[in-house]
């Protein structure tokens, strides 16, 4: 192993740094996740391959004297870069570490980076969560001040408004990590951004210049995020969308074939590149589904877009209800529903008697049923399991609204409420903002319904979940305009602690 100081990988990197500042097309999209709790992976975009992705870290930020490296630059035809990926093992964990990606042209003020590795199972010091659901990108190509024909007004950014990108980095020392379970960037609205007259510098021809532009802003609007708080995400449908949100130009009256669907967009293959999740940890698949824990809990993420197993084609499969013609992913029969029973009959849960699941799509939420907002089949190969096994909290998104529900279980409301109950408590918080904007809930509200948030209330915002203890998590709707917490509610929870 290579003894490496800091002061050198500086040379190098100010070397770097003139290139980099007559390119301004430079991009690192630097993002952590966990690999169990002695291990990070380290990801991030070059324009050219490497050879030997390389990470150099340490305890101490003026010498980072260890290194781990790899293999995987990988790519795929149209994009406009390189993922590179690079496991770090052998680490101790709940320690920060200070780290910095070898050749990385992008730089900044932040050098090195630091994480800290994820929380023992079992340690019951209180601990917070950043959650996203539907998040795209910010600025000209995404969500602003204005937005193109069709979009409500309620839906654009008020000036100098501050979006959920920036609320969460100016929250970042509050949490541990990001969980972002789908809808990631939503860069397959170029089209419909295209047709909408908010794009006027594009041609369909030339998409998948637009749609890796979208992505590159996307992943380095959260680099100042993700590069010091791991990102788990999960899969959604706008990893796959190839129907652009809308692909008819009714101005020139052109309705364009579906088939523009570019290489990033087509079967998760922009999401499979960009990311490394845990799941060969946990013997998930891939970035489809996996679990790790942190402190006192246990965090699963499932997939509800591909993959449910049981007969039911998915709502991305081909012939799926979205059309997105993407997976399945796993040829085991049911492997997605057996890997789940198994991952958590196998949770121990005194020592992580948080159990927390996270899936892209919701089935209990007050939202018109049209267009497979409400994913019934997740219903039917999913909720048995979370009754099963105690799941204390199931998160999703989907629809771009924000509603907390009472806990329940096969429709039915727990009587307890929040005071212990025997169900699951079910979180819909699909209002991080994109392009387009919040979606309406329907009124009445279902009766399980506490709280809801839709378009005419006009707030972006996130949730925080707070482990307070072994037996209190509080849930946070946070508006990104404000850091105005909108809704707070604490769950108290020991029946399931077995
Ligand atoms: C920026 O640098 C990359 C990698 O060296 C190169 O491929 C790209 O063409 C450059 N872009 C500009 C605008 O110079
Ligand atoms: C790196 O430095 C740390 C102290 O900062 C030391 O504990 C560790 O043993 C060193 N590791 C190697 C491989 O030199
Ligand atoms: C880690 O990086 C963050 C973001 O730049 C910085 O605020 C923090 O002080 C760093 N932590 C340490 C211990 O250096
Ligand atoms: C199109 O315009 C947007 C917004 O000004 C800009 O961010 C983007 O880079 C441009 N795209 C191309 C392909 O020139
Ligand atoms: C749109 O185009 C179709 C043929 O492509 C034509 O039949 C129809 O009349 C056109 N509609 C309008 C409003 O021009
Ligand atoms: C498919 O699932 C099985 C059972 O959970 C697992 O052993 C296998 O590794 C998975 N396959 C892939 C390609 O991830
Ligand atoms: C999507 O990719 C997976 C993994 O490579 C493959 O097994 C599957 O057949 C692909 N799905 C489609 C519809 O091409
Ligand atoms: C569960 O964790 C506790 C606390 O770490 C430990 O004492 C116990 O042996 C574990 N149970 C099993 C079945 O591993
Ligand atoms: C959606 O449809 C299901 C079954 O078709 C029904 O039980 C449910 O009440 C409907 N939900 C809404 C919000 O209309
Ligand atoms: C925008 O919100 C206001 C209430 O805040 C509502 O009266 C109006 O109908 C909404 N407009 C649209 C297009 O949803
Ligand atoms: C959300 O908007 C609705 C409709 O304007 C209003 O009745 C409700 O009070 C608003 N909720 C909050 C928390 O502001
Ligand atoms: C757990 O945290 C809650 C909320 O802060 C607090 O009210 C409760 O007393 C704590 N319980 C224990 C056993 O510390």
């Amino acid at each position: 192993m290579v003894r490496f100081i800091y002061a050198s990988l500086l040379a190098v990197a100010f070397s770097q740094l003139s290139h980099a500042a007559t390119n301004n097309t430079i991009n690192s999209q630097l993002r952590l996740a966990y690999a169990g709790n002695t291990g990070m992976y380290v990801s991030w975009n070059t324009f050219e391959k490497l050879d030997n992705p390389t990470v150099h870290y340490g305890l101490v930020p003026n010498d980072l004297n260890m290194t781990a490296s790899s293999k995987v630059s990988v790519t795929y035809p149209t994009s406009l870069t390189y993922n590179n990926h690079v496991k770090i093992t052998g680490l101790k964990p709940d320690t920060l570490y200070y780290y910095l990606p070898e050749h990385l042209l992008h730089m900044q003020s932040h050098c090195p980076y630091n994480f800290t590795t994820s929380r023992p199972a079992g340690q019951p010091e209180a601990f917070s969560v950043a959650v996203v659901v539907d998040l795209g990108t910010m600025g000209a190509q995404g969500l602003t001040t204005y937005a193109g024909t069709g979009v409500s007004v309620n839906n654009t950014l008020s000036p100098g408004e501050i979006n959920t990108i920036q609320s969460l980095e100016k929250s970042k020392s509050g949490f541990d990590f990001v969980w972002h379970p789908g809808d990631i960037a939503y860069a397959d609205y170029w089209l419909k951004e295209e047709i909408q007259g908010f794009l006027s510098n594009t041609t369909t021809a030339e998409g998948f210049h637009v749609y890796e532009s979208i992505l590159n802003d996307f992943y380095d609007e959260m680099t100042p995020i993700t590069a010091f708080k791991p990102y788990m995400v999960g899969p959604g449908n706008h990893e796959a969308n190839c129907d652009n949100g809308g692909t008819t130009d009714k101005a020139k009256n052109i309705t364009y074939d579906v088939s523009i669907c570019i290489p990033g967009q087509t079967n998760f293959t922009g999401y499979r590149n960009h990311f490394r999740m845990p799941s060969a940890e946990s013997g998930g698949t891939g970035n489809f589904w996996y679990s790790f824990n942190h402190g006192m809990t246990h965090f699963v993420q499932v997939d509800t877009e591909t993959d449910l197993g049981h007969g039911f084609t998915a709502p991305d499969e081909p012939g799926g209800v979205e059309g997105e013609d993407s997976g399945p992913f796993n040829t085991t029969l049911d492997a997605q529903t057996k890997w789940l029973e198994a991952d958590l009959a196998g949770v121990n849960r005194t020592e992580t008697p948080w159990v927390i699941v996270a899936g892209h799509r919701p089935w209990y939420l007050s939202h018109a049923n049209a267009s497979g907002t409400i994913c019934w089949t997740c219903k039917d190969v999913f909720e048995p399991l979370y009754i099963k096994y105690g799941v204390d909290l199931v998160l999703s998104g989907h629809a771009h609204v924000y509603e907390r529900q009472n806990p329940l279980a096969n429709g039915i409301i727990d009587p307890a409420g929040l005071n212990n109950p025997k169900s699951p408590w079910y979180i819909t918080n699909g209002a991080a903002g994109h392009y387009d904007g919040l979606d309406a809930l329907q009124y009445p509200l279902q009766d399980y319904s506490r709280f809801g948030l839709d378009t005419l209330n006009k707030t972006y915002g996130w949730s925080r979940l707070t482990f307070h203890n072994y037996t209190h998590l509080t849930h946070e709707f946070v508006a990104s305009k404000s850091g105005e917490v909108l809704d707070e509610a604490t769950l108290y929870g020991e029946v399931h602690q077995m």
